[in-house]
């Protein structure tokens, strides 16, 4: 309708809309939002805090109430990367606009949504949700929504800040809405690798990745001029991520982390100087464990991960990684200056590819990438829980934890050893709800030390778990059950006591403790 809008609408932006078609197509977001029907499939761009389209929530929640208002119904299913910009997801959760959320969430109101059985919430594996999307899984895409840079003389489009599974949306919707988002700088342009070699079995070949600086896609995404029906021009910060300086806890973690890979240079198990490539999972202490890097012996690492953090442009600009491969940058608000700031750097040495390459098993086994992630909990036997508390109550889901956790060359989880202000355990005798197995965990690690499980029995991992791992406060009672459950005539390989097993939860729910 609207071409009239662009020239008023202040993110309007022609050199960012180099291809008259596409300019042809600007309007503004209500009337974007227009193409979006009730009961939709709708694939929007966004992982963690980068990339999200802007004006698109706002203005399908008015259309939600308006249709509301009117006496219809409106909700869509949603298909993101990963997490996208809270916002986004409370706005939409606000308006019940949300009947089945996948692959990833964060947020609290979703998140209270979904445990009220309000909303459908499929959690999975990052790397598959390519693959399935184009399998049919989730039925037809309808819309896609995706955040750019820029639209090229050709028609191309300058992924912004984040790729995920952009060029799948793009690729398998009926319709396309861009939002040009004036507001990523241009100089992002070059800074992905967008590989159009997937296919789907039987026609699939190896992927010729074989180090995280290597590039084996081109710079832009494409688009079918055709199915685009909307652009939508923007002007707002990708929102921040909310980190914090590492505390004495997290910074006791990556101690025990960097004590780890100097164990494991001494042994000849990792490069003196490189280390191989570094996974590390979102949130605090995962950044902690990378800014500790700072004071270590290496000199040329490289990090084949999801996400980058603040922490990993410190390393960059400090010369100690030399390449860093993910699929966003997740940076708190100084972290986005930093990077603004000195774009022309940071494009030397970070490469954005599509989550399905980021998280892709066969890459992440071919260069032996350390897998560094958070949990809720972990049990006596290796065992962790990274998605629901108390065994029924999503967190936020298993992302691309796995991924990482089962191709890696070394897995290991990272935690505090309590929640809830020392009340809760983050070891347990049975985690309730179970993300990653014992056969693919092989470090835990908590402030008070770290637990190689590798060439363990389970009889002996749980008393190394209990004595490495568990805060001193619960060691008895963790002591004590491993006794009881090894004295049992059916111990067993894995001694447990199952009608006692969880009574550490359901003691935490009596009565708001386990120590209570
Ligand atoms: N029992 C009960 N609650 C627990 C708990 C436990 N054992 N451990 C943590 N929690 C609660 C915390 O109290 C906090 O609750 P709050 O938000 O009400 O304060 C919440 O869980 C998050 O804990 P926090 O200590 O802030 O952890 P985090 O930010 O390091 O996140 C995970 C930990 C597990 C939630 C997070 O790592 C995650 O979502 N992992 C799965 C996805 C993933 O690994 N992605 C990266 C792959 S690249």
């Amino acid at each position: 309708m609207s071409s009239e809008h662009a020239p008023t609408s202040p993110a309007y932006d022609p050199a960012r809309i180099r291809h008259a078609h596409f300019r042809s197509l600007v309007t503004d977001p209500a009337d974007a939002a227009t193409h979006i029907r009730d009961g939709d499939t709708v694939a929007i761009s966004g992982f963690a805090s980068a990339g999200t389209p802007k004006a698109f929530a706002p203005a399908l929640a008015d259309r939600i109430r308006a249709v509301r208002a009117g006496g219809g119904t409106m909700a869509v299913n949603l298909l993101t990367g990963a997490s996208v910009a809270n916002e986004c997801e409370q706005i939409l959760a606000e308006v019940d606009g949300i009947a089945l959320r996948m692959p990833y969430q964060s947020e609290p109101t979703a998140r209270r949504k979904i445990n009220a059985g309000e909303m459908d919430y499929v959690d999975v594996h990052l790397s598959h949700v390519a693959q399935q999307v184009w399998m049919g899984y989730y039925g037809d895409v309808d819309v896609a929504v995706v955040e750019v840079a820029a639209v090229t003389e050709d028609g191309r489009l300058v992924p912004a800040m984040s790729v995920g599974n952009n060029k799948t949306w793009l690729e398998v919707a009926d319709k396309v809405i861009l939002e040009v988002n004036s507001w990523v700088p241009l100089g992002v342009e070059g800074m992905h690798d967008v590989y159009y070699g997937t296919a789907l079995p039987p026609s699939r070949r190896p992927i010729q990745l074989t180090r995280a600086d290597e590039r084996i896609g081109q710079e832009y995404l494409e688009v079918d001029p055709a199915k685009v029906v909307a652009v939508v021009p923007t002007d707002q910060r990708d929102s921040e991520s909310s980190l914090t300086e590492p505390d004495a806890v997290s910074q006791a973690i990556a101690g025990h982390v960097l004590d780890f890979f100097a164990h494991e240079v001494k042994r000849g198990r990792l490069p003196a100087d490189s280390l191989l490539p570094l996974q590390a999972g979102i949130g605090n202490v995962a950044n902690a464990v990378l800014a500790g890097l700072d004071a270590g012996p290496y000199s040329d690492l490289t990090c084949y991960s999801e996400v980058i953090q603040d922490s990993m442009l410190r390393l960059i600009k400090e010369g100690k990684v030399a390449h860093a491969s993910a699929t966003a940058l997740a940076l708190s608000a100084a972290g986005l200056s930093e990077l603004v700031e000195n774009f022309d750097l940071y494009k030397k040495h970070v490469t954005l590819r599509p989550q399905e390459i980021s998280n892709h098993p066969e890459l992440v086994r071919r260069l032996g990438a350390i897998a560094m992630n958070g949990m809720l909990e972990a049990d006596v036997y290796g065992n962790v829980n990274s998605t629901h508390i108390g065994g029924t109550r999503i967190m936020n889901g298993i992302g691309g934890s796995g991924d990482f956790t089962r191709n890696g060359y070394v897995s290991m989880f990272l935690s505090p050893s309590t929640a809830k202000g020392g009340t809760v355990s983050s070891i347990v005798p049975m985690v309730p709800h179970v993300d990653h197995t014992e056969h693919d965990v092989q470090v835990i690690v908590t402030e008070h030390g770290l637990a190689d499980l590798r060439k363990t029995s389970p009889r002996k991992r749980s008393r190394l778990v209990v004595e490495s791992c568990a805060d001193p406060a619960f060691r008895p009672l963790l002591h004590d059950y491993l006794d009881r459950a090894e004295a049992r005539p059916d111990a067993g390989n894995t001694p447990h006591i199952l009608e006692e097993a969880f009574s550490f939860h359901t003691r935490l729910a009596e009565t708001g403790t386990m120590l209570g």
